[in-house]
């Protein structure tokens, strides 16, 4: 496989997906029974002042989007169930919800769009939160029992499933940076729900794959491969190197080895926790660079940008994603250790002018086959997203779609990058052409 970026065009494995992920409650639209459909009202939680509101009206017709997909010729697509729809009470399932569920999944795989499911995309029942959310132990019960709802109603069309996403991101954004619901930020709770999330992991693992024997399962864990801003500051490297430990290794060890490492443990194998990665998902926005800072509540460090490079649009917490490329081979590279397939279960940027996204998706995917040139065994890439929608915090100012959408008038305007996109799925190959067209530089070693 080449990886000179100007000769040929570069090939895909066969059977390669392409795909977009998208996440409840940011597109169903009209979810009211979830925890940030209540902070979201308090004024000041959302950057723009929006509420998710009728989102991307997914509930009513996301087959309207799955059209635009099959369009495009995407071959996958990654979306994730609303708990607080399928059990808005506790240890009562809603049949109505499971019946759109399943309309949905039947509906992507008539269009030959391979359904990909997550549990949890940060989302939980108002009764949940009530009872304390991740902070209390009945939540791995809690959890695994709603896994195997979803496995018996939904596991015939659907095998690959997600039991998280981004685990360590709501563990972060709650319980340490408090930005997010419950906003508790505390070393001791954030210890508390760390643990809690494995333990619902590996409980939900194994009731899939209890209801579901050929389900696979793993989770999106995002990558940031945390780097010292000030390269030879020994502090600064001190610091970058602990984030990694927390913020990826520590989960690595536990599902992959089944060994609590500290502070979570002492290191002894569980049984019950190793192996529950089937496959691993890399979400993937940019490295983060760390500036030591003395203060054990924000771990020793703030996250700044270098100050070179090519940024996206800002949010309104921390630094806006910069260009960075070599960061996801460097995902990759410290993921192949756990000899797992990988997938890139999300990428994207936010850029409404979509003037960077084109020459950024560009330098991902070359990024991406390069790791294929490496012998990594990358399956898929899921883009996020397909159409602009309720982005957290950030509310609807920051647009990652390849489809632009006006939220009052539903609305939608394809980006180029939507044709970019299909260009690249259609040929399961990075054209030589277009790298060139859009001067993507090629990878430093
Ligand atoms: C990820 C989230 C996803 C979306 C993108 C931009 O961290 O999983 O919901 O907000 O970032």
């Amino acid at each position: 496989m080449s990886t000179s970026p100007t000769d040929a065009d570069l090939a895909f494995p066969p059977g390669f997906l392409w795909g977009t992920a998208s996440s409840a409650h940011q597109v169903e639209g009209d979810n009211t029974n979830n925890q940030w459909s209540l902070f979201e009202r308090r004024p000041g939680a959302i950057a723009d002042g929006s509420i998710a509101g009728r989102a991307c009206n997914w509930w009513t017709d996301a087959e309207a989007d799955f059209d635009r997909m099959a369009a495009l010729g995407l071959n996958a697509h990654r979306l994730s169930l609303e708990w607080s729809r399928i059990e808005p009470q506790p240890g009562r399932y809603d049949d109505r919800a499971l019946a759109r569920y399943r309309a949905m999944l039947l509906a992507l795989r008539e269009r030959n769009i391979q359904p990909w499911v997550a549990l949890h995309h940060f989302t939980n029942p108002i009764w949940l939160e009530t009872m304390g959310g991740w902070e209390n132990p009945s939540v791995v019960a809690r959890f695994a029992a709603y896994a195997r709802i979803a496995a018996e109603h939904l596991g015939d069309l659907c095998t690959m499933w997600l039991t998280f996403n981004e685990p360590l991101v709501y563990l972060g954004q709650g319980w340490v940076r408090g930005l997010w619901p419950p906003q508790r930020p505390h070393p001791i709770l954030a210890r508390r729900v760390f643990l809690h999330l494995l333990e619902g992991h590996a409980a939900a693992y194994h009731a899939l794959h209890a209801a579901h024997p050929t389900a696979q399962v793993g989770i999106a864990k995002a990558m940031r491969r945390f780097a010292p801003l000030r390269p030879r500051h020994p502090a600064d490297r001190v610091a970058a190197r602990l984030r990694t430990y927390l913020y990826e290794d520590l989960w690595f060890a536990a599902t992959v080895h089944g060994r609590l490492l500290p502070p979570l443990g002492q290191g002894h194998r569980q049984a019950h926790l190793a192996g529950t990665l089937d496959f691993i998902g890399i979400n993937y926005y940019a490295r983060r660079y760390v500036h030591f800072t003395p203060n054990p509540l924000r771990i020793f460090a703030h996250e700044e940008n270098p100050p070179d490079g090519e940024l996206a649009d800002a949010g309104s917490h921390g630094p806006p994603t910069r260009l960075d490329p070599a960061g996801l081979l460097e995902s990759i590279r410290y993921v192949r250790q756990f000899n797992q397939p990988i997938y890139i279960t999300e990428h994207g940027l936010p850029d409404a002018a979509d003037s960077r996204r084109p020459r950024w998706l560009l330098a991902h995917l070359l990024a991406l086959h390069r790791a294929l040139a490496e012998g990594a065994d990358v399956r898929g890439y899921f883009h996020w997203t397909l159409v602009d929608n309720f982005e957290w915090n950030d509310g609807w100012s920051l647009r990652f779609g390849l489809i632009a959408l006006d939220p009052a008038t539903q609305t939608r305007t394809p980006r180029p990058s939507a044709q970019l996109y299909a260009t690249i799925a259609r040929a399961n190959a990075l054209p030589a052409r277009l790298l060139h067209d859009y001067a993507v530089p090629n990878l430093a070693e």
